[in-house]
């Protein structure tokens, strides 16, 4: 295998996967990679209470995930690790966890099976916050037997407390350097979680995981779903950009026919929820009425992702800042609902129309 110098550390390997992490995060940056043509979540709405009969400060946001006790219902979603501006990204990433003690997962730690120079890249995390629940995270392509000692490898060096499985077979089938093959992928998972002692979470990247799905992964021993559905970031319109990037018309004519697949967040939550797992609301998340919408339809926690890494680019306390207009904005959706907690909030009756009506 050839050494190399790419971004600025001597590899083995994966020079080719860290290229293309560094594209991905330049090209996440553009606004051109939200599919924000409908919002689905206009087509939920909560009931006003007019009279809600408690105070806004007495509205509690915390919530129980796996075991843990977190102080708001906020996990930051997979966005990166294994290259050099990763470490940047995830100390401040990791720095707003801990200011809300909440959880975050890293992205892929594919890059550390051929080569730990990029360790530190992911390990930052949990050496900034050593309390909150840490997640590593693999695409469902790289779990293989020969693999498992590896995969438990990373999540021990990088301090993880679980593993998110990511499930990307839109990007495998539109990405230039795609890697279309999904035979044997659900015992890969039975054995993986069998194999390991810690949690493994399942993961969309935008598509949204449906109730057959779901309910599958539920009798593998998968310990909860993260549904990241359609109408955020779409791995389409990333990899859309990619390809004019280098003039390939047939790889940007395949991406924008399937620039709008995928079944849309408000829905996936639904359909997941049926699985009795507990579910993580993510893909385009923006608003804390966003968020307090997908709580009421079933979530345990909500995600974000994109948002957090271009407030990331600013530093700490643009994320913190952020967040906190973000958790307000969940509160006073709670006030006018009426709600003193989030099993409050998930009691109340939830209003759906247009697209997402006819979904159901
Ligand atoms: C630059 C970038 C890198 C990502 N890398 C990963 C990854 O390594 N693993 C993963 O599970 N998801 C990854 N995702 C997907 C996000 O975690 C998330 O599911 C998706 O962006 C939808 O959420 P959003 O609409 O809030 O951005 C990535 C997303 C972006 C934008």
């Amino acid at each position: 295998m050839p050494i190399c110098l790419r971004d600025g550390v001597t590899t083995l390997m994966s020079d080719e996967t860290i290229q293309r992490k560094v594209e991905h995060l330049e090209v996440a940056l553009s606004d051109e990679v939200e599919s924000n043509k409908i919002s689905f979540w206009q087509d939920v709405e909560l009931i006003h209470t007019c009279l809600p009969e408690i105070d806004i400060d007495e509205i509690d946001l915390s919530v129980s995930f796996l075991g843990w006790k977190l102080k708001y219902p906020f996990i930051l979603s997979a966005l990166t690790g294994g290259c050099k501006r990763a470490e940047k990204i995830n100390r401040v990433l990791a720095e707003v966890a801990k200011h809300f003690s909440v959880g975050m997962q890293l992205g892929s730690g594919r890059v550390l099976f051929e080569n730990e120079a990029y360790l530190h890249t992911y390990r930052i995390a949990r050496d900034i916050a050593p309390e909150i629940p840490l997640f590593a995270n693999i695409g469902v392509p790289q779990i293989n037997k020969q693999n498992f000692e590896k995969i438990k490898r990373m999540v021990e060096s990088i301090g993880a407390d679980g593993l998110v499985v990511h499930l990307n077979f839109l990007q495998e089938a539109l990405m230039i350097e795609g890697e279309p093959f999904a035979k044997d992928r659900l015992s890969a998972i039975e054995n993986l979680v069998k194999f390991l002692s810690v949690p493994v979470i399942v993961k969309e990247t935008g598509c949204g995981i449906s109730r057959e799905i779901a309910m599958k992964l539920k009798d593998l021993g998968v310990s909860a779903l993260d549904v990241a559905g359609k109408g955020g970031t779409s791995m389409a319109l990333i990899e859309l950009k990619r390809a004019k990037l280098r003039n390939n018309l047939r790889h940007e004519r395949l991406c924008r026919i399937f620039s709008d697949w995928g079944i849309p967040t408000p829905i996936s939550i639904i359909e997941a929820k049926t699985s009795g797992l507990p579910i993580i609301g993510s893909g385009g998340i923006r608003t804390g009425l966003d968020a307090a919408k997908a709580i009421a339809l079933g979530a345990d926690l909500v995600g974000m992702a994109r948002p957090l890494l271009l407030w990331a680019q600013v530093g700490t306390d643009k994320v913190i800042d952020g967040l906190e207009i973000f958790f307000n904005e969940l509160k006073i959706a709670m006030f006018l609902t009426g709600s003193r907690n989030l099993s409050d909030l998930r009691k109340k009756r939830v209003l759906i129309k247009g697209q997402v009506r006819e979904w159901i």
